[in-house]
């Protein structure tokens, strides 16, 4: 394959260049407000493949189907139950995944054989209009490698996946910075599948009524945490509470050290050090940014400052928690894996 292109999302001849690509069955890395998506055109089967080859993904990983007006869903979704229809008025476009129903005839190849299809509608404008002018739904997974980080900007995915998708139409840095909020409402559940900047507390204040627990939840069964969304470099994750007194513990002397911080400036004991905001949006938007250039900084270990372990968190935390290599929570004898 040529060298990847890179498209400007300001300029609408790059837009219908975007979509001449994504019509003829190849891919482009688009701007949404949670990370990049790596999309092939849904309704081509082997446009899909594609995907899974791009990002090396193990075929059975189910994929979202983005759409740039409600009303598709219709096509991909059996049955829109009153919920989705509320939550789709209120959170759309926006960093909301709705597990529905699927069609019987959605391929398997996108909903890896599970009951249920995944359907967004991003926020982006410039990846709107681009699906606008080629009038098709999209599938879009995070345009990293499988098992790497999400990326944030153009550049990000280029150090992914440069040479192996002809374009990344670049948008600048996402607005959320990390992945959409699952909710699975298959089967009459009401299911955090995977947690984001959209919060439980927040659809349940909005639905008025609670959703159930995540039984199967990463963070439900200690010890089964996965390793994904993982820079290259060793990751420690290490409670605030205790942060300024277990670093300098941590660290073996004459060992480079990439701290990434909100609230302990770690002092000269850091080689690199990045500062993310204090508040939850702030912390999300800037961490996979963080993380993207402390593992290009060429440092021996990255070491994080972990929020508090609150249900407002819980999204980062989930996110940390694949992250790190380790955390420490309490003492360093104590790590959480
Ligand atoms: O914010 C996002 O959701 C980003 C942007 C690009 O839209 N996309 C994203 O896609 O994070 P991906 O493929 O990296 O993660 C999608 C998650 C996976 O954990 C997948 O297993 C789950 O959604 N998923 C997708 N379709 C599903 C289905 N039919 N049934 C169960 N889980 C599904
Ligand atoms: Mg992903």
């Amino acid at each position: 394959m040529p060298d990847t292109i890179k498209l400007d999302a300001s300029q609408p001849a790059d837009l219908e260049h975007a979509a001449a690509i994504l019509r003829a069955g190849n891919l482009v890395a688009m701007p949404t407000e949670t990370v990049y998506g790596l999309a092939a055109d849904a309704s081509n089967i082997e446009a899909v493949r594609r995907v899974f080859e791009a990002k090396q993904r193990p075929v059975g990983h189910p994929l979202i189907v983005h759409v740039a007006d409600p009303e598709r869903i219709a096509l991909w979704v059996e049955k829109v139950p009153d919920t989705a229809r509320r939550l789709i008025e209120k959170y759309w476009p926006g960093p909301l995944t709705l597990l529905l129903p699927k069609k019987g005839d959605v391929s398997d190849f996108i909903t890896g054989s599970h009951p249920g299809v995944a359907v967004r509608m991003p926020a982006h404008p410039a990846t709107l209009k681009t699906m606008g002018l080629l009038g098709r739904d999209l599938v879009a997974p995070s345009a990293n490698p499988y098992g790497r980080i999400s990326p944030t900007s153009a550049e990000h995915v280029l150090s992914g996946l440069s040479g192996k998708i002809e374009a990344v139409l670049d948008g600048g840095d996402c607005s959320v910075g990390i992945e959409s909020t699952i909710l699975d409402l298959t089967g009459g559940k009401h299911v955090i599948a995977r947690p984001g900047q959209i919060a439980g507390s927040d659809i349940e204040d909005f639905l008025g009524f609670k959703l159930s627990p995540n039984l199967t939840s990463q963070h439900a069964v200690p010890g089964s945490v996965k390793r994904h969304y993982q820079p290259v470099t060793h990751t420690v994750g290490l409670a605030a509470h205790r942060f300024s007194e277990l670093l300098p513990r941590l660290v073996p002397d004459g060992e480079r050290v990439g701290v990434i911080w909100w609230q302990s400036p770690p002092g000269d004991r850091a080689s690199e050090s990045i500062r993310l905001g204090a508040t939850v949006d702030e912390y999300g938007r800037m961490l996979y940014t963080a993380m993207h250039s402390m593992d290009r900084a060429n440092v021996d270990r990255i070491v994080i400052e972990l929020p508090p372990q609150e249900p407002r968190w819980s999204a980062i935390c989930d996110r940390l928690a694949r992250a790190c290599n380790e955390q420490f929570h309490g003492d360093l004898e104590g790590s959480s894996r």
